[in-house]
Order: structure tokens, then sequence, then C-alpha cells
């Protein structure tokens, strides 16, 4: 990359954070670079400035910037195996306790904070369970809310459990109204906004720790751990790895799940 590049790079990143409130600096460059390239290239812009103006005044354009760069991929049940461990081993010890609060941070369109749920409820009632869901991405949310998903994607779904939660509306299928009403839909940048009130038994923070620098991933993984109990659990990414949990106050537990130290 040219120094030029990178001098009007950090520029757009400056004015984004002023007119947005996105913090692209803890967002691994190149790739952000290569996302934003492609969104350019296909709106017909070839410098940040312009484009950053065009994202100002036409709210279409900035949806669209806000939606590709966020990057709202998600399913039910991601690595069902990680899952079925999280079940058998976390959710088992955690269904014990009367009263639960639970995180399902940079939740996305929804799939994952409903995948939680419907484990959680094959193994104990919902009553004095607190579960909050969190994105930075308003229209992602809205989605959530919804709780209307596609045929397709509720395939990824085991059907015992889509026979149970689910609920045919036309020619896609509801999340049943038992855990919809549940969960606490919220926006929250896990990056610039402060954290919700712990003390959480469990947070799920999955897929989008990849996407920082190794400053916004110490951010985050700081911040998680300060808000789960001694005890508590954090569910990571099928690709991600925490490098010296216990600078954190963390151990590994299970794969691809850390423990908060006593
Ligand atoms: C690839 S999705 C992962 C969704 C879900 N956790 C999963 O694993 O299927 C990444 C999500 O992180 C959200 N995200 C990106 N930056 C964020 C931030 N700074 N704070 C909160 N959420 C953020 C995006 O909006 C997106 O919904």
């Amino acid at each position: 990359m040219s120094l030029a590049d990178e001098m009007s790079y950090a520029r757009f990143v400056s004015d984004v954070r002023d007119a947005l409130g996105l913090d692209l600096r803890f967002y691994k460059a190149p790739q952000m670079m290569r996302r934003i390239a492609t969104l350019m290239r296909r709106r017909g812009f070839d410098d940040y400035g312009a484009y950053f103006r065009a994202i100002v005044e036409d709210e279409r354009l900035r949806t669209e910037f806000i939606d590709r760069v966020t990057i709202n991929v998600s399913e039910f049940f991601r690595n069902p195996e990680l899952w079925a461990e999280l079940d058998r081993h976390v959710l088992a010890e955690l269904a014990r306790l009367p009263h639960l609060k639970l995180w399902s941070a940079a939740c996305s369109t929804g799939e994952e904070p409903y995948t939680l749920a419907m484990l959680l409820h094959a193994r104990r009632a919902l009553a004095g369970v607190w579960l909050l869901a969190t994105d930075i991405d308003e229209p992602a949310l809205q989605m959530a809310r919804a709780a209307r998903y596609s045929a397709k994607s509720v395939q990824s779904v085991p059907a015992d459990y889509r026979a149970r939660y689910f609920v045919p509306d036309g020619d896609a299928f509801r999340v049943a109204e038992e855990l919809v009403s549940m969960v606490h839909f919220m926006r929250h940048d896990l990056l610039r906004d402060p954290y919700p009130k712990g003390p959480f038994d469990l947070i799920v923070n999955r897929n989008v720790a990849i996407y920082f620098t190794d400053e916004g991933k110490k951010h985050l993984y700081r911040s998680l751990a300060g808000v789960l109990r001694p005890g508590g659990y954090l569910f990571v990414g099928g690709t991600e790895q925490i490098f010296h949990p216990e600078q954190y106050g963390l151990e590994q537990a299970y794969p691809f799940v850390y423990r908060r130290k006593s």
C-alpha cells in the first residue's frame, strides 16, 4: 500500500468515525480496505473523499456501507459440534442454577441467541433466565427482533428443535413466541460503548473478533472478562483462540470455551 493510500484511508476512517460513530481503527485494515474498495468500485467511486461525501448524503449508500463493513453472516447452530459440546458441559451445569444471566455479544440477525435459547429451553424452564443480545448494526437487530427466517436458513436447525421451536409463516418460519419474548435485543458497540452490567454466567462472542486488530481484541476480551462472574464462561468462534487467556483472568475450560478464574 502506498503512503498516499494509507493517508487517504486514515482520513476516511477518521471522517467515518466523526460522522457515523463507527470506529474502523480497530478492524484489520487490509481486509477492511478490500471490502470498501469493492463497494466503491460497484458504486462508481475511485476515491475515498467522494465516497465519504456520498455515504453521508445518501441514506441507501450509508446503510449499504455499514451493512457491508460489519459483516452480518450468521446461522443457527453455527459449528454444531461446538454447540453440542457447550450444551453437554456448560449448559448442563448452568441449567441447574435458579437465575441465569446470558449475553450473545455481536448477535447479528438473531440466529445465535435463538440457538442458545432453544438449547436452554430444552434443558429447563426459562423463568429466571435473562438473555441479552446485542450488535452494532441496527438493521441486523431489526431482523433479529422480527424472528422470521427463510426455510433455507432454518435447515441448519436439527429437526426436533425445528418442530418444537418454529412456526410456519407463509414461505418462511417464525421462532416460537416464548423464545422471542425472552431475548432482550439492544444496540451495542463492543469497541466504543460501556459494557452492560454483569455479572454474566455465559457470554457468547463468536466470529467478530476475527475482524479486529490485536488492540481491538485486547479491549474486547478484557471488557468481556470484566463482566463475567468468577466461574462464568466465554464461548468463542470455531476459528478463534485467545492468546494468553490468563492476561484477562481467563482459562481454557473446553475447546473454544474459556472460564473466568475465581
Ligand atoms: C460475522 S457476524 C457473527 C454473528 C454471530 N455471532 C455468529 O457467529 O454467527 C459479525 C457481527 O459482528 C457485528 N459487529 C461488528 N463490529 C461490531 C462492534 N464493534 N460491536 C458490536 N458488534 C459488531 C456485526 O454487525 C455482525 O453482526
